[in-house]
């Protein structure tokens, strides 16, 4: 049995690790600051199902790095999953400090705790945004990241250098994983197929930003959960993973799948690129199937089936509820 210490653990991709972890039967302890960038109603339901099924997620700061490492040594897990952060491109143009304060001090503040344990194995969350304006695709790990196209990506490459440094310096054992687009039941309310399927089922215009050109490639939940369970049995120090679905979309294709799957057309509202957008993102998977057995099966109607299953009878005909209460 793992006892598995999950920061962001309230929210999207936490919830979900730290349910199928317990569901495996491994002891979970999850931490995160219930901050309101989004939702919080929907962090704190994500973390009641996981106190039902016996986890506690406390409501610690990465930023207050007392309080972190108190709840870090007093559960005294054999790996770490670290997964909080301020997520979002365009958030991150009017509100840099939240990058700052949790992706640059609260990771400096959990390689310091994790100096005295470098047994330890710890994957931490990295992004496709790092790939900025890299123009070779598919994106390989091995390509250029150094010309991040907006802060929330430079705060991602920030973290997989400090790691670095922090393996090289105390032989700490760090796994990051850059996410592409992860999307699925109980996920982000700031991301666009969120956004959308709110605005078809409210029958109001989505917003579509330079919709022609665009190309994400949407991964679901499940398969990143996959990943993540498999770098977390692997025996490896330092490495830097793609967990994306090698398929991307372009943005007017993945809306006709959403219309077909809602069986609602959309109204649409074209507007040119947002600035520090990527225009494609594109994941070579060939080194995580190679190290980790790494192999996403969900092809995007099914998941965006699954995420309309959970999210539809949370929005039609309970609008105001949905807005009151998540
Ligand atoms: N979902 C995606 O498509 C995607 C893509 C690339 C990378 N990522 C990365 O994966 C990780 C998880 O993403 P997610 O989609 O679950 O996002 P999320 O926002 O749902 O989850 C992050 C959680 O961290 C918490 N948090 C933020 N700052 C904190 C702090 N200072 N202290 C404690 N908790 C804090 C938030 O309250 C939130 O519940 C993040 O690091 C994100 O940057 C996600």
């Amino acid at each position: 049995m793992k006892k598995v210490f999950v920061t962001g653990a309230a929210g999207f991709i936490g919830f979900h690790v730290s349910q199928t972890l317990i569901a495996r039967g491994h002891q979970v302890f999850g931490i995160d600051n219930f901050n309101d960038y989004y939702s919080v109603a929907l962090k704190r339901n994500r973390a009641q199902i996981l106190k039902e099924m016996g986890c506690t997620v406390e409501n610690v700061d990465l930023a207050d790095f007392n309080q972190l490492k108190k709840s870090f040594e007093d559960f005294e897990p054999t790996h770490v999953v670290h997964l909080a952060a301020q997520a979002g491109v365009r958030y991150s143009l009017k509100n840099p400090n939240a990058y700052v304060q949790s992706n640059l001090v609260g990771f400096t503040y959990l390689l310091e705790i994790l100096k005295d344990y470098p047994q330890i194995l710890t994957l931490f969350a990295s992004s496709s945004s790092v790939y900025g304006d890299n123009q070779k695709v598919p994106f390989s790990e091995s390509d250029l990241t150094d010309q991040p196209t907006n802060l929330y990506g430079a705060t991602k490459k920030a973290n997989e250098l400090m790691a670095y440094s922090y393996h090289s310096l105390y032989n700490l054992r760090l796994l990051g994983m850059r996410f592409f687009t992860v999307y699925g039941p109980w996920g982000r309310p700031d991301m666009a197929y969120y956004l959308f399927s709110k605005a078809i089922l409210e029958k109001r215009p989505i917003d579509v930003f330079e919709g022609e050109g665009i190309k994400r490639d949407f991964t679901y939940i499940d398969d990143i959960v996959s990943g993540i369970l498999s770098a977390l049995d692997s025996s490896y120090n330092f490495e830097v993973f793609n967990f994306g679905n090698n398929k991307p979309v372009f943005l007017n294709d993945f809306i006709s799948t959403l219309e077909e799957v809602l069986g609602q057309k959309a109204i649409k509202n074209y507007l040119p690129q947002a600035k520090g957008d990527m225009l494609v993102t594109y994941a070579d998977i060939t080194k995580s199937e190679n190290l980790l057995g790494y192999k996403p099966s969900t092809d995007l109607k099914e998941g965006l089936l699954n995420f309309i299953q959970w999210f539809a009878p949370r929005c039609q005909g309970k609008k105001l509820k949905l807005q009151a209460s998540e």
